[in-house]
C-alpha cells in the first residue's frame, strides 16, 4: 500500500506588534511583541541576555510560550478548545477518533479516500511483533499498566529500528502511525496480563475504539459483543483527551525530541510524565473521593474540609490551571456519561452523588469566587467504571488518546525552523565558589 504523507497547510507567520522596552542598569533592550493568529501576544525575549545580561524567571513556565504551534488553541477564560481551529464540541459530536488523529497530525480533516487509507494504515500497524509478548512475562502480574506501557513503548525501538531514523519526514510519519496504532494493543494487553487472561489480537473489521474494547474484554470462552453506545462513548473520550497544547507530558515529549531522541523514547517520556497524579491520575482520584464521601448527607461535611485552610483535602475533578470559567470538555463528558448509564439501565449511586456534589459546590461562594468548575475528569472516571474499565487502567487510556497529540507535536517540532535543544536557565541560590582546601575532613 502506498503511504502518502499529507502536506501540512501553511498559515501566516507571527506578526510583529511593536515592542516592549526594558531598561536595566542604564541599558535598554527593545523586545518585539509577536502576535499569533489568535490568543495572547507574546514578548520575544531572545535578545534579553545579549542586551542586558538578564534571564527571565518563570517557575512552572506558566507565562512562557515555549514554542510556536499550529495544532491546538485554548482560551481558558472563555472555555474554548480548538483542534486545528475546529471547536472541540463539534469534533466530539461529528468525528471519529481516527479522523481527529489525521486532523491533528496533518492539519486538515481527511477526504474520504485519505480517511480510508489512514484507517487501513492504523489497522495494519496495530499488530505487535510476536516477540513483544515476551516483554509482558518479565513484569509481575500486579504491575501497574502504566509501567508496562512505558517500558514496552520504549522497547518498540528494538523491533522497529527503521522508526528510529528521524532524518526524514516519511520515516517520522511511519513512526507516528506505528505509535498511534500499537499503544492501544499494548495497553489492552497490560490489562489482560494483570488478569492472567490470553491476549486478544486486533481485528481489521473493528473500528479503533471497538478494537480496543474487544482487546480488553473478549475471552476465548466468552466472545465480547461490542456495544455501539460504549464504543462511541470511548471514541468521544479519546477525542476529548487527544491534545491539550503545551501541557506537562506534551512539553516533555517536545523537550525529549529536541535532543534528537527517536519517537519511541520521546513518547515513553510523555507516558512517564502523564503518570503523575497531578496530570493523568485525577479521574481515578475522583472515584476515590466519591467513595470516601459515601452518601449525599456527607457532602456538607466534606465541602467544609475542602474549604478548611488547615486541611489538604481538594475537591477532585474541580479547577484547572488554564480553564477559569468552564472546561468545554466537561459538559460533553457529562452527556456521554448519561448516555452510557441510560444504556446500562443503571442508576449509578456514584454518579448521583457526583451530581449532588457538583450542584452543591457550584452554589458555594468558595468555588464561585475562585472560579472553580468541574473539569474533564469529574465525569470520565464514572464513564470508565460503567464501561467496566478498572481504575488502574484510567491513565493508560488517557495515554492512548494523548499519543495522537504527542506525535503531532513531536512532528511539528521537528519541522520548526527555530528548533533547538531545550536548555532552560536557572536562578542559582546555592553557595558561591569556595575552596575545597581546608573544607575537607581528613
Ligand atoms: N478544591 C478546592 N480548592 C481548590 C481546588 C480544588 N479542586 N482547586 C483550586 N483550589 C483553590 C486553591 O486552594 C486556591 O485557593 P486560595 O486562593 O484560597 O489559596 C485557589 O483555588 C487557586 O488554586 P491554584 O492551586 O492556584 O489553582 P491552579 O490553577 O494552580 O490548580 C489544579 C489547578 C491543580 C487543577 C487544581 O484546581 C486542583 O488541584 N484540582 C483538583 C485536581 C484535578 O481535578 N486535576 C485535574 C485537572 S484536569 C487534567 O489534568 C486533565
Amino acid at each position: 500500500m502506498t503511504q502518502s504523507t499529507p502536506s501540512t497547510p501553511s498559515f501566516s507567520p507571527p506578526q510583529d506588534e511593536g515592542c516592549v522596552k526594558v531598561t536595566y542598569k542604564g541599558k535598554t533592550s527593545k523586545l518585539p511583541v509577536l502576535s499569533g493568529s489568535t490568543g495572547n501576544n507574546v514578548i520575544d525575549i531572545r535578545n534579553l541576555q545579549n542586551d542586558l545580561d538578564l534571564f527571565t524567571f518563570d517557575p512552572g513556565l506558566g507565562t512562557t510560550a515555549s514554542c510556536e504551534s499550529k495544532i491546538t488553541f485554548i482560551d481558558g477564560d472563555k472555555g474554548i478548545l480548538l483542534y486545528r481551529g475546529y471547536p472541540i464540541a463539534q469534533l466530539a459530536e461529528h468525528s471519529t477518533f481516527p479522523e481527529i488523529a489525521f486532523l491533528l497530525l496533518y492539519g486538515n480533516l481527511p477526504t474520504r479516500h485519505e480517511y480510508n487509507e489512514f484507517v487501513n494504515r492504523l489497522e495494519e500497524k496495530s499488530l505487535l511483533h510476536e516477540q513483544i509478548r515476551n516483554f509482558f512475562n518479565g513484569f509481575r502480574r500486579d504491575a501497574h499498566p502504566m509501567s508496562i506501557l512505558c517500558g514496552t513503548v520504549a522497547g518498540l525501538s528494538a523491533f522497529y529500528p527503521e522508526g528510529t531514523d528521524t532524518s526524514n519526514e516519511e520515516s517520522r510519519d511511519v513512526s507516528a502511525v506505528h505509535l498511534i496504532a500499537k499503544i492501544p494493543t499494548i495497553a489492552a494487553w497490560a490489562y489482560k496480563y494483570s488478569r492472567g487472561e490470553p491476549f486478544v489480537y486486533p481485528r481489521a473489521d473493528y473500528s479503533y475504539s471497538e478494537n480496543f474494547l474487544n482487546m480488553l474484554f473478549a475471552r476465548p470462552d466468552a466472545p465480547y459483543k461490542v456495544n455501539p453506545i460504549f464504543s462511541r462513548a470511548l471514541d468521544r473520550i479519546l477525542i476529548l483527551h487527544a491534545d491539550h497544547e503545551q501541557n506537562a507530558s506534551t512539553s516533555t515529549v517536545r523537550l525529549t525530541g529536541s535532543t534528537g531522541a527517536h519517537p519511541f523514547a520521546c513518547i515513553a517520556a510523555g507516558i512517564a510524565a502523564l503518570w503523575g497524579p497531578a496530570h493523568g491520575g485525577a479521574n481515578e482520584a475522583v472515584l476515590k473521593m466519591l467513595r470516601s464521601i459515601g452518601s449525599k448527607e456527607n457532602i456538607p461535611e466534606f465541602i467544609a474540609k475542602v474549604k478548611d485552610k488547615n486541611s489538604d483535602v481538594r475537591l477532585m475533578g474541580f479547577g484547572h490551571r488554564v480553564y477559569k470559567n468552564f472546561d468545554p470538555r466537561a459538559s460533553i463528558m457529562k452527556r456521554t456519561c448519561d448516555e452510557v448509564l441510560a444504556e446500562l439501565g443503571e442508576h449509578d449511586p456514584l454518579l448521583e452523588l457526583a451530581m449532588e456534589l457538583e450542584k452543591y459546590a457550584l452554589q458555594d461562594d468558595y468555588f464561585v469566587q475562585r472560579k472553580l468548575y468541574p473539569n474533564v475528569d469529574f465525569y470520565s472516571g464514572i464513564i470508565f467504571k460503567a464501561l467496566g474499565i478498572p481504575e488502574n487502567m484510567f491513565t493508560a487510556l488517557f495515554a492512548v488518546a494523548r499519543t495522537v497529540g504527542w506525535v503531532s507535536q513531536w512532528k511539528e517540532a521537528f519541522n520548526d525552523p527555530l528548533r533547538r535543544i531545550y536548555r532552560p536557565r536557572q536562578l542559582y541560590t546555592g553557595p558561591e565558589e569556595r575552596d575545597l582546601k581546608g573544607a575537607k575532613h581528613n
